[in-house]
């Protein structure tokens, strides 16, 4: 059985949870495959709300097995946390999450050199999450960093901490004048959190050939989004990890002949939580209007998000740099009361017409967008289940965004709970 992909298609909160949520019913298995608590995921059914950030989403399935790859950067105190509050909601987690002996910890000097390289920056900060996820991650590609599987024997855990934290702790004071660390308390901390995690680590990689070799059916969840990757994202401004589809062969150890589906999720317009370019960002009142309706406020760190209408053209190079199956489109229903919508179709940089993203990003801070207005629906959405259910505006809106993305649509949200959600004969389930 071949997996499937589900990543952000957008600058991330795009409701990668939600569908992963809906889609998990059908699968056996969910990894996540980068990032770390920088993400926040939702998940709502009926009254319950959820909130994940290091674990995978498809949690709420009593009988489905979650799994947090070597991609991840854990944050180990925060992990244990939300096993607590989940077991303390009544979820039963032990014997069906586990972790990738080779993903990469978050130590609080991570969380400190983040926020003080924030500070730092200044006017031209990222506007990270401030969750040490980029220290971690130059720590694991200068191979100075730490892994779950040293914090399972306690001696070389102290000698490796004891090296870093003094290294960190003379740049924390010497270059950031920062705060530096105690040693003591921090060990204490960190092997007690390692005996608890030890029940959890296993070798993710083999797992999942093993299922998916008996026929399991393995969901990869995205976290971030693709304008928000490394390599394909607004550079600098983006996370430090990958979180387009190749990332999750990288981050769970498959093979890419393994996957077998990628789905992008999309909201039916954008946001962006941060700093950085985004060419289809609205005025201070329009934005505020979309906020209002699509509650867009950070699940991590509560920041108002950025708004703005759906870009294309993020689209068409999210659909390429992950071949991209199929859309999800999300959200659809923030956008009933508008009595117009408009899609981003090209941009008009330095006098001339681009309907592919500019190579430069910093270009893309100049780009001015070139819109196409369609008549809003101006009906409820939020209790219709099919697309001949829609309003024909709002069917109009969608063929469009698939029209221009390239991408056939294979599931709508319409709604945060579970099932504010239907798909379309383009959706196709495991095979
Ligand atoms: P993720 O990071 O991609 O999983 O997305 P977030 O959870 O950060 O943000 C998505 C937000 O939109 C959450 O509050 C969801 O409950 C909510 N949401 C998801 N899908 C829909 C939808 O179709 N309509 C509405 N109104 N809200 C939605
Ligand atoms: P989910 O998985 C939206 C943004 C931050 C910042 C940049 C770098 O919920 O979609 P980082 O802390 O990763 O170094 O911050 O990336 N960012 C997100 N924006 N959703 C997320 O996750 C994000 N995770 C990081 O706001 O601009
Ligand atoms: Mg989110």
């Amino acid at each position: 059985m071949k997996a499937m992909v589900v990543v952000g298609a957008q600058w991330g909160d795009e409701g990668k949870a939600k569908v992963i949520d809906y889609l998990t019913e059908r699968a056996d298995l969910v990894a996540r495959y980068q990032g770390g608590a920088n993400a926040g995921h939702t998940v709502v059914v009926g009254a319950n709300k959820y909130v994940f950030h290091q674990v995978p989403s498809g949690i709420l399935y009593p009988d489905k097995r979650c799994l947090v790859g070597n991609g991840v950067v854990m944050d180990p105190l925060a992990f244990l946390g939300e096993i607590d509050e989940l077991e303390a909601r009544g979820l039963e987690i032990q014997g069906r999450l586990f972790v990738s002996a080779r993903a990469h910890l978050i130590l609080p000097y991570h969380q400190a050199l983040d926020q003080a390289g924030e500070k730092r920056k200044g006017e031209s900060a990222i506007g990270t999450t401030g969750r040490g996820i980029g220290p971690a991650y130059v720590d694991k590609a200068a191979r100075t960093g730490m892994r779950i599987g040293d914090l399972m024997n306690p001696e070389r855990f102290e000698r490796r901490l004891e090296s870093a934290l003094a290294e960190k702790n003379r740049l924390l004071e010497k270059v950031y004048g920062a705060e530096t660390l105690e040693f003591g308390p921090m060990l204490q901390t960190y092997l007690a959190a390692g005996a608890r995690i030890a029940p959890f680590v296993r070798d993710v990689s083999l797992l999942l050939h093993r299922a998916m070799d008996s026929g399991q059916r393995v969901l990869l969840e995205g976290a971030q989004g693709t304008l928000l990757d490394v390599d394909h994202g607004t550079y600098p401004f983006v996370t430090s990890s990958n979180p387009v589809a190749a990332g999750a062969c990288l981050g769970v150890g498959i093979g890419p002949t393994r996957v077998g589906r990628t789905v992008g999720i999309a909201k039916a317009y954008a946001t962006r939580v941060g700093n950085g370019p985004f060419p289809t960002e609205l005025d201070e009142a329009m934005g505020e209007r979309f906020r209002k309706l699509g509650q867009e406020f950070g699940a991590t760190t509560g920041r108002p998000r950025r708004c703005g209408w759906f870009d294309a053209l993020v689209a068409r190079h999210a659909a390429r740099v992950n071949g991209l199956d199929e859309l999800a489109i999300t959200k659809l229903d923030v956008l009933d009361t508008l009595e117009e919508v408009q899609v981003c179709v090209g941009y008009r940089l330095y006098g001339e017409t681009l309907d592919e993203l500019p190579m430069d990003p910093e270009d893309l801070e100049q780009a001015e967008p070139i819109y196409e207005r369609m008549t809003g629906w101006q009906k409820p959405t939020v209790d219709l289940r099919s697309l001949e259910a829609l309003p024909k505006e709002a069917r109009a809106y969608l063929d469009r965004l698939s029209e221009l993305s390239g991408v056939p649509i294979g599931i709508v949200s319409v709604g945060p709970d579970r099932d504010q959600t239907f798909t379309t004969e383009h959706h196709r389930r495991f095979e």
